[in-house]
């Protein structure tokens, strides 16, 4: 009888030229490039444009304003949004406004689910704060514009850079959880928007994307670095694991921590917070090692992300949606290349239950 893998740790279910995450090394390369040389010094857009090439055969030239009039294009759905999804989670809000949108395989399809996380969070932020849609603005770059849409106001520069290296920083990472799940949904052909929703789904769960939010909350409930470790302890001692610690494929830190740590820098944030995570990461990281010593538990991308959304005002319910709003490129680009080369995606599984008593 063959053994199943248990969470397919080490099992290779598809060839990618997308990304590689080295996990001995601590390395990302996105399409050639690692990401010290993407983080900070290439927009989103750009990074749309070095994830979609040789996937999209009708990818428009203006990457920038072909996004920008998608923005507007899915605007038109927030109208959908009442009172009975403002209820719900803002991710669970987002996907539902994307669900509205057509199935479909082209490059314009594809730019509509970009643009929609980044423009239905920025609705459903502001509607569960009891304020009104803000309409995009095509002309701006998208990291700048769903700031401005977020906040009614126009982001500094300095903010705009700093999503934008977010946004590059988690685009595409491997055959993660929800790229996975969204290269499952792409491979029986139901189409991009259908991928999407999956990897939306994926994503949600605290052990992918839903990370960040408690993250904060461990932060506020800690309160001044000499109370970590006591907290950290209780909570390790009730079965918890901490949130932000700990990777499938990293055994040395996360490159992403430190990418989005230097974003972090960048922007006028609370006094004393960062040094205050600071603190709060080194005692876990000590604590962990103590707790797990046969383990390598180490800082992952969604300690500093929860700092960096936190900084741009982004609630920390709608962390996920903010990710999302970055890896649906990857989402995107990894469906496209499935469609491309990929079989109908269809695993086996060993049956361990019972037999019919004849054949016992
Ligand atoms: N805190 C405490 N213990 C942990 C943590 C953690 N953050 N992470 C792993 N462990 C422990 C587990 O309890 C387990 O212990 P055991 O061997 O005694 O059973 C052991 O380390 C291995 O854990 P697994 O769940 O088998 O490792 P896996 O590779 O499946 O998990 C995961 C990876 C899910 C990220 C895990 O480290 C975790 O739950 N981290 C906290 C949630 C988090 O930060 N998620 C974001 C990940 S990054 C991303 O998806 C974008």
């Amino acid at each position: 009888m063959t053994a199943a893998s248990d969470g397919l740790e080490g099992v290779v279910a598809a060839a990618t030229v997308l990304s590689e995450v080295d996990g001995a090394a601590g390395r990302l390369i996105v399409r050639g490039r690692s990401l010290d040389e993407l983080a900070g010094r290439t927009t989103f857009e750009q990074m749309i444009g070095l994830l979609f090439d040789g996937f999209y055969a009708d990818l428009p030239a203006d990457i920038p304003a072909a996004l920008g009039q998608a923005r507007a294009e899915v605007f038109a759905e927030v109208a959908a949004l009442d009172t009975g999804l403002l209820d719900r989670t803002p991710v669970e809000a987002m996907r539902a406004l994307t669900a509205r949108l057509a199935d479909g395989d082209d490059a314009a399809t594809a730019f509509r689910l970009i643009a929609a996380p980044a423009v239905f969070t920025a609705a459903v932020v502001r509607g569960q704060a009891g304020l009104a849609p803000v309409a995009p603005d095509p002309a701006l770059r998208h990291a700048a514009d769903t700031l401005r849409m977020l906040r009614g106001a126009p982001a500094s520069p300095a903010e705009a850079d700093a999503l934008d290296t977010y946004l590059v920083t988690v685009a595409d990472h491997g055959l993660n959880a929800s790229t996975f799940a969204a290269r499952v949904v792409a491979s029986t052909r139901a189409g991009l928007t259908s991928a999407v929703l999956a990897g939306i789904s994926a994503l949600k769960g605290p052990l992918h994307g839903g990370a960040p939010g408690p993250i904060i909350e461990m932060l506020d409930e800690i309160g001044e670095p000499s109370n970590a470790r006591a907290w950290i302890e209780a909570a390790l001692a009730r079965g918890d694991r901490l949130m932000g610690f700990g990777h499938r494929i990293y055994k040395v830190r996360d490159p992403r921590a430190d990418a989005l740590k230097t974003a972090v820098r960048w922007l006028d944030a609370r006094q004393g917070r960062l040094e205050f995570a600071e603190a709060v990461e080194a005692a876990a990281l000590q604590i962990l090692r103590e707790h797990k010593p046969e383990r390598s538990l180490q800082t992952n991308v969604e300690f500093y992300t929860a700092l960096l959304l936190e900084a741009l005002d982004f609630p920390p319910p709608a962390f996920t949606c903010v990710f999302a709003m970055g890896r649906v490129a990857g989402w995107l680009a990894h469906a496209r290349e499935q469609l491309a080369g990929g079989r109908l995606i269809r695993p086996a599984s060993v049956y361990v239950g019972p037999l019919p008593r004849q054949a016992a």
